[in-house]
């Protein structure tokens, strides 16, 4: 069992990693000097496939075990449902000593957790993510929060969580779309942790596709650690955090613009790090290479490096919206070279317009 361990400013915990880690989150949370009852928060689609092994392994540890499921998808990321799983675990009789599980993706780690940061101001936070994005971006680094209508994420918290179990073989359930979803993700990790990571990957990206553990398991540790280590630099996001959004400000105007339906987050960001990886020769001198690089691995990954279905416009205005501002021109994150990323950059606005039109003008 791999124990990587998270350091942040308000809290140290361990991060589980392995194929069959789930099994063992009673003795680990035990391990942990933990006693209290744990609530399991998870979806329709996951509750079917991993919860009765979770809540076996929780009851095998002497701990109580209850569990609420909400339905799959973004929508159960709502104000409502939250009120919603506050009187849950009230009726539940939930105290502070007791410790809420998010069992499933980002969108059960998002609620769950933020739930958890707010009820009784804070009680015991468990991920065990079972998408491949949460596993290795979205269930470390304490980002937890919910939509109001207007906006995605708009009300959240910072709330570490005290245990991540992150069971690979659990990516054996996910649906092809989802861990092609999860790739872009990775990706993203390879660009901003260095050439000797995105090499390996564009070499034996099949291996990740085949779902082969042994290669699987060490990609997702190198994901997390680089994620561990800028968020024990910057936890509540004032700078260095930022180099976690490559490709995320295009990629969130290509989401919003397809009305969070025609584009997952993972198809979106995919083309929103072409984008950046594109802008980046332009405007930091990164090697002419990339580029292609990063296409040819894209369309192997079954990622999109076309946009269908929006004008440019539209993806345009989606990200002055974003940003509540005309001014599209700061704070993108580029690449001087793999391995180092760079903050805040200034993007004028023609140029980024142009990178736009010909994500959607390619063939
Ligand atoms: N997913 C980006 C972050 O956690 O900051």
């Amino acid at each position: 069992m791999i124990q990587l361990l998270a350091n942040t400013r308000s809290k140290e915990y361990p991060v589980f990693l392995s194929a069959g880690a789930m099994a063992g989150a009673g003795r680990l949370w035990r391990s942990l000097g933990n006693e209290g009852k744990v609530v399991i928060i998870t979806d329709s689609n996951v509750a079917g496939l991993h919860l009765s092994s979770l809540a076996q392994s929780f009851a095998a540890s002497g701990a109580s075990v209850q569990s609420v499921i909400v339905e799959a998808g973004e929508t159960a990321k709502s104000l409502e449902n939250t009120t919603g799983l506050y009187s849950r675990l009230f009726a539940l009789k939930t105290r502070r000593r007791d410790a809420v599980c998010a069992l499933g993706g980002g969108v059960v780690g998002d609620l769950a957790g933020f739930v958890a940061s707010t009820y009784m101001r804070g009680i015991k936070l468990i991920q065990v993510p079972t998408s491949l994005l949460a596993q290795v971006d979205s269930s470390v680094g304490g980002k937890v929060g919910v939509n109001i209508p207007e906006a995605k994420n708009f009300v959240g918290t910072f709330y570490q969580p005290d245990m991540v179990i992150t069971d690979p073989s659990l990516l054996k359930t996910l649906p092809r779309s989802q861990l092609v979803e999860g790739l872009a993700e990775v990706v993203k990790y390879c660009l901003i942790s260095g050439e000797d990571f995105f090499a390996n990957f564009e070499m034996s990206h099949d291996e990740f596709l085949s779902l082969n553990l042994a290669y699987v398991e060490p990609v997702i540790r190198r994901c997390i650690e680089y994620k561990l280590r800028v968020v024990s630099e910057d936890e509540r996001d004032f700078g260095r955090r930022a180099v976690l959004n490559l490709g995320h400000s295009v990629g969130h105007g290509i989401e919003a613009a397809g009305r969070f339906e025609l584009y997952s987050h993972g198809q979106a960001v995919a083309l929103g790090l072409l984008a950046a990886v594109r802008l980046s020769v332009q405007v930091l001198q990164l090697p002419g290479e990339y580029p292609e690089r990063l296409e040819t691995l894209l369309k192997l990954l079954g990622l999109p490096v076309r946009i269908e279905g929006i004008k440019p416009a539209q993806v345009i205005d989606a990200m002055a919206s974003d940003k509540k501002a005309d001014d599209l021109s700061a704070n993108m994150v580029l690449l001087r070279r793999l391995g180092e990323p760079v903050i805040n950059c200034d993007v004028e606005a023609g140029m980024l317009r142009r990178e736009v039109e010909r994500l959607a003008a390619e063939a």
